[in-house]
């Protein structure tokens, strides 16, 4: 038993926020941020928008592209790192919004990578017969984290979430998956306050946000996305050359070209998305992968990789036939 693909969706906030509307604001160029990290936009969320609005527009669109009636779905997993509340989780409300009930429902908060790891443990609970139907979400509002004084990193993120239909399926769907982190890299990116410590600061804004070393986080993310791509094949027997998408992460053109590279793959064959959304956190692969399945690129029967990296650091890849 696989589990496999059936649909995608998406969502972007309608509040876009140009290059040229940031120089407006903190000490930067548009010349700086195209070249640094290939983003020109990014959206962010406006009045009455949450993750958790986003995450059902998302989820709605996968919805009616897998052909599903709301009430197949017997799983809900949510990948985010700015839930709406501290509780209920983000998966509960999508499920309520829904319509549907008595179903697991919950998030995982691994930054970046969150919509892997959500993805991960969709498939485990499809292979092992304890789910049939999943509906599996990437979303985040970092905007609302961003230190708007800090030019380093208020440049680089948006809001979005992304979604798939993950349905039970004899024909192979996704082939492996391989999370993993490594929590010694805390300092390099942060936002280090939660409800259990320096809440009071953050809400006030007195505290930062976002912290992040870029320049050490790149080389990391380089590192890492490069010995994940030689692990993923090896652990599903499969040759690179058999790869036809790579559809990465969306932080930084710079690492995705490196990891390409690496993969021996073109550019051609790997969707960028970054220049349109920024880095949208764990919303950036669903993302990227909706928009070159919605415009073609992307056909039934194909290789995909998929790779992340996030804060923590955690990271994570799948490796499957759409
Ligand atoms: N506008 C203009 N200048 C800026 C800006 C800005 N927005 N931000 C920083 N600078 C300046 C710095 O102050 C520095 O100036 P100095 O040399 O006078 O001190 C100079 O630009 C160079 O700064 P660096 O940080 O060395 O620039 P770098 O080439 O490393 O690019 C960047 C920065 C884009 C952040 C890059 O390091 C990067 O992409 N790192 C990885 C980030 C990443 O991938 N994060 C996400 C992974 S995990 C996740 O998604 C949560």
């Amino acid at each position: 038993m696989y589990s496999r693909i059936t649909g995608t969706g998406s969502y972007l906030p309608p509040h876009v926020v140009t290059n040229a509307d940031l120089e407006k604001i903190v000490d930067t160029t548009d010349e700086w941020i195209r070249t640094r990290s290939g983003i020109e936009r990014r959206h962010h969320v406006g009045e009455g928008e949450t993750t958790s609005t986003m995450c059902i527009e998302a989820a709605r669109r996968a919805i009616e592209m897998a052909g599903i009636a709301a009430s197949d779905i017997d799983f809900i997993v949510v990948g985010t790192c700015t839930p709406d509340q501290v509780f209920p989780n983000v998966g509960t409300m999508v499920q309520a919004a829904l319509g549907i009930s008595d179903t697991p429902a919950f998030s995982v908060e691994t930054a970046c990578s969150g919509f892997i790891y959500a993805l991960s443990i969709a498939d485990k609970f499809i292979r092992t017969g304890e789910a049939k139907c999943a509906l599996v979400i990437g979303a985040d509002a970092l905007s609302k984290l961003l230190n708007w004084q800090d030019r380093s990193t208020c440049v680089l993120f948006g809001d979005g979430a992304g979604a798939v239909i993950l349905q039970a399926s004899e024909e192979p769907g996704i082939l492996t998956t391989v999370v993993s982190a490594d929590g010694k890299y805390r300092d390099l990116l942060q936002c280090q306050y939660g409800p259990s410590r320096g809440y009071d600061a953050l809400i006030k804004g007195e505290a930062a946000g976002v912290e992040m070393k870029g320049a050490e986080v790149f080389k990391v993310a380089v590192n890492t996305l490069s010995a994940l791509v030689d692990q993923t094949l090896e652990k599903a027997g499969v040759d690179r050359s058999a790869v036809d998408w790579l559809v990465p992460h969306q932080a930084n053109l710079r690492i995705i070209q490196a990891a390409a590279k690496k993969l021996g793959l073109p550019m051609e064959q790997v969707v960028v998305t970054v220049q349109d959304h920024g880095n949208t956190s764990s919303a950036s692969i669903p993302l990227a992968l909706d928009r070159a399945v919605r415009d073609g690129r992307i056909q039934k029967g194909q290789m995909l990789l998929l790779e992340a990296f996030g804060g923590g650091f955690t990271w994570g890849s799948a490796l499957l036939k759409f």
